[in-house]
């Protein structure tokens, strides 16, 4: 066991005939790495789920497949299960989950009254024609559509059949999704569920009487001892007395023990916050978005930002429970995993998204080298894409094939320029080639522009910081050479005698070309964050944040304070975030932006929750105008709709970045093998920047 410090995590687990080398889970989670045509199973799934295999969990519970056919083209990336046709699949995806004695499950859900992007995928269909609009949500204002007694008949077949068919597959069980607010929570829950049949909220029994039948079903069909585990919802938030109560939740539990189910897994749901019942940290962005007098505090764990919030409804169901075994998720590490299961809350943790930043997780963790793993920061970016293969914005391998970092034939000598997340990223890649790596930054800490962002940000919902530790503790363990404050230009590099130089310098700041853009009352970004930048070697992104609550200066005029009425021109993330940070100093932000897009390179739900808050806040959002002058009173603008317009502003923040290409250009020609990436090639964000490192450190 080495230095692991969690035994109970790693201790062994035995539900019926199923084996668990130990308590981790990796929870169902969409990725879309399935290929779109007949044969579903391809370079990208394997990849993905052969790591998280070997990276040492001990169940993988593979995301929902696709039931029925066809529902929407070719072009829908999950795995299939609709037919006999599918079974040779799914032996393909369990052989390979089964390396390492990892076992798998396959999770089973209808979507039920979801809407917006899903609205293509499948009719939108639930108990009855009740909707839950949010602004925060996937529900739509129109009511989705009531099943018919037909229709419930057809789905539990469909259902007990996708069972059998991952039965027939290999697969060691399944997960059926009865939580979230999914079809069988509609049945359920007695705000949902307004049906006058047999399936009606008349008695309990009635409401269950739908996924009673799908487990009956699913166990008559695939024998006993074939484990079933189960989504609930222990728990509902946010429609008041018709919620289900914590003592429901209780309730449903034993029924759920009663009828054979294995598995209970146990989570809780806010209704109108659909990513927010499961993410829950979002809840938190830009700041919390209930009154906290409101707030559930004994079935939820409100004190973490989001991390183990189920735990406490978990816990009531285990104590109230007599054998089925209870498994939570939600913002676990291994060391809350561990105490909450000594604790006796629950018997296994589900850990989603720290396994799609490093799928060696569990490994890393019981070999004792925290350090060592790639961690997860909260960002959302692995819910952005939709239908497309999702990405992770530290573990660059997740939605490719490739994993694993081959040796290269030959040694290099590699120069790095840059020590942002691109530059950092080339840098470890090429030393685990074996390459002779030498990274330069100018500055007095590593981490590029990441330390700034830390401190804009704040570092309580993403912990900025742990991106660029974990990198420069990498670089230290793979013996790359680093020279920090050093002067950078083409003679310092050639020096080197380099066979390959990766220029990873970051973006150069630049601003819209209008009268007055060097005027006194214009702060531009690159002042601002040059002070931040003296600042950092000194202090930590988040002493600094909190510092900056007092007193935010005016970038080079350190003594003088930034006005209470800003304009910031730029809508993209950069320019945003810049606003919020204002904002909650007590600033009045109006946000410009010459192009259409507001909010560009924001994950959705982010944007969403942020523009509602700029909302809340009276922060004008302007998109589609054309920028004229600065004048000492404020901005002179065009808008959308061609009327000039003065935004009065005591300081105007151009906010703005292009690429870099001064040293790139000047070494082409005078070395080997030479790359630009990164910001200074295409100024992004961060998945992006540690993509390109991944990239260009793999080719050389
Ligand atoms: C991109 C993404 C997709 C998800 N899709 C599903 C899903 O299809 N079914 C499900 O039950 N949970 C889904 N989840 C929830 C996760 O399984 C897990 O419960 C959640 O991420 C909290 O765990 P974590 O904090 O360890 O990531 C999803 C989460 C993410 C980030
Ligand atoms: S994309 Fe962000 S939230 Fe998702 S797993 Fe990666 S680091 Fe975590």
């Amino acid at each position: 066991m080495g230095n692991n410090k969690y035994k109970k995590l790693f201790e062994p687990y035995q539900v019926g005939k199923l084996h668990l080398k130990n308590r981790m889970v990796k929870t169902a989670a969409q990725t879309y790495f399935f290929e779109s045509g007949k044969h579903r199973v391809g370079s990208i799934a394997k990849a993905f789920y052969g790591a998280v295999a070997k990276g040492g969990v001990g169940l993988v519970v593979v995301e929902t497949p696709a039931m029925e056919w066809p529902l929407l083209d070719d072009g829908d990336r999950r795995m299939r299960i609709d037919s006999d046709d599918n079974i040779k699949d799914v032996k393909e995806l369990a052989d390979v989950l089964h390396q390492d004695d990892c076992k798998c499950f396959m999770q089973l859900y209808h979507r039920g009254p979801w809407g917006k992007e899903y609205n293509f995928i499948a009719p939108r269909l639930a108990a009855s024609p009740v909707q839950a609009f949010s602004e925060y949500d996937v529900h739509e204002e129109e009511p989705p559509k009531a099943f018919t007694i037909e229709e419930i008949e057809e789905t539990t077949e469909r259902f007990v059949m996708a069972a059998y068919r991952l039965q027939q597959g290999g697969f060691d069980g399944v997960e059926i999704n009865a939580g979230a607010d999914h079809i069988f929570h509609t049945f359920i829950s007695r705000y949902w569920n307004k049906r006058e049949d047999e399936y009606g909220p008349q008695t309990f029994e009635n409401r269950m009487r739908f996924i009673t039948n799908v487990v009956t079903g699913i166990k008559k069909r695939c024998g006993d001892d074939f484990p079933v585990q189960v989504i609930m919802n222990a728990f509902e938030y946010g429609v008041g007395d018709e919620g289900i109560t914590l003592d429901e939740g209780i309730q449903i539990a034993k029924h759920y023990e009663k009828i054979g189910v294995d598995i209970l897994h146990a989570r809780t749901i806010i209704v109108g916050h659909h990513q927010g019942s499961y993410n829950q940290e979002v809840l938190w962005y830009p700041e919390l978005c209930f009154d906290k007098k409101d707030l559930p505090t004994k079935e939820m764990d409100w004190k973490h930002r989001g991390a183990m919030m189920n735990l406490p409804a978990a816990a009531a169901v285990k104590k109230a429970t007599d054998k089925i075994t209870i498994l939570t998720t939600s913002g676990f590490d291994a060391k809350t995993a561990d105490k909450a299961i000594a604790a006796g809350k629950a018997d296994l943790i589900g850990i989603n998204r720290r396994i799609f930043a490093d799928p060696s997780y569990p490994n890393k963790m019981k070999e004792g080298r925290p350090e060592d793993v790639a961690p997860c920061t909260h960002c959302g970016n692995c819910n952005k894409r939709y239908n497309q293969a999702r990405q992770c914005r530290i573990n660059a391998s997740f939605g490719t094939d490739l994993y694993d970092v081959k040796k290269a034939d030959k040694k290099k000598k590699v120069v790095v320029v840059g020590g942002g997340p691109a530059g950092m990223q080339a840098a470890r890649v090429a030393a685990m080639k074996g390459h002779d790596v030498t990274l330069y930054d100018n500055g007095h800490i590593l981490g590029g522009n990441l330390p700034l962002a830390a401190t804009i940000k704040g570092t309580e919902i993403e912990p900025v910081p742990q991106i660029y530790k974990y990198f420069e503790t990498q670089l230290k363990k793979l013996k790359v050479k680093i020279k920090k404050a050093t002067e950078i230009n083409d003679s310092v590099i050639l020096a080197e005698k380099p066979d390959t130089v990766v220029v990873a310098t970051g973006a150069l700041p630049g601003y819209p070309d209008i009268p007055g853009i060097d005027g006194p009352n214009v702060i531009k970004s690159s002042d601002l964050y040059g002070i931040g930048k003296f600042f950092l070697r000194f202090f930590s992104p988040g002493f600094l944040n909190c510092v900056l609550k007092i007193f935010v200066p005016q970038g080079k005029k350190i003594w003088k304070p930034i006005g209470r009425k800003i304009v910031v021109i730029g809508g993209a993330i950069y320019g945003c975030q810049l606003a919020e940070f204002m904002v909650k100093r007590g600033r009045k932000a109006v946000i410009v932006e010459e192009s259409d897009e507001l909010g560009r390179l924001f994950a959705p739900e982010r944007k969403n929750r942020l523009f509602i808050w700029f909302r809340k806040k009276g922060v004008e959002l302007m998109s589609g105008v054309k920028l004229l002058e600065v004048t000492r009173k404020g901005l002179k603008i065009r808008t959308k709709e061609g009327e000039e317009k003065l935004i009065e502003a005591d300081n105007i923040l151009p906010v703005g970045v292009v690429p870099n290409t001064k040293l790139y250009e000047s070494l082409k020609g005078k070395v080997p093998e030479l790359y630009n990436i990164g910001d200074c090639d295409d100024p992004a964000i961060i998945p992006e920047a540690t993509g390109a490192g991944w990239r260009i450190g793999n080719q050389i």
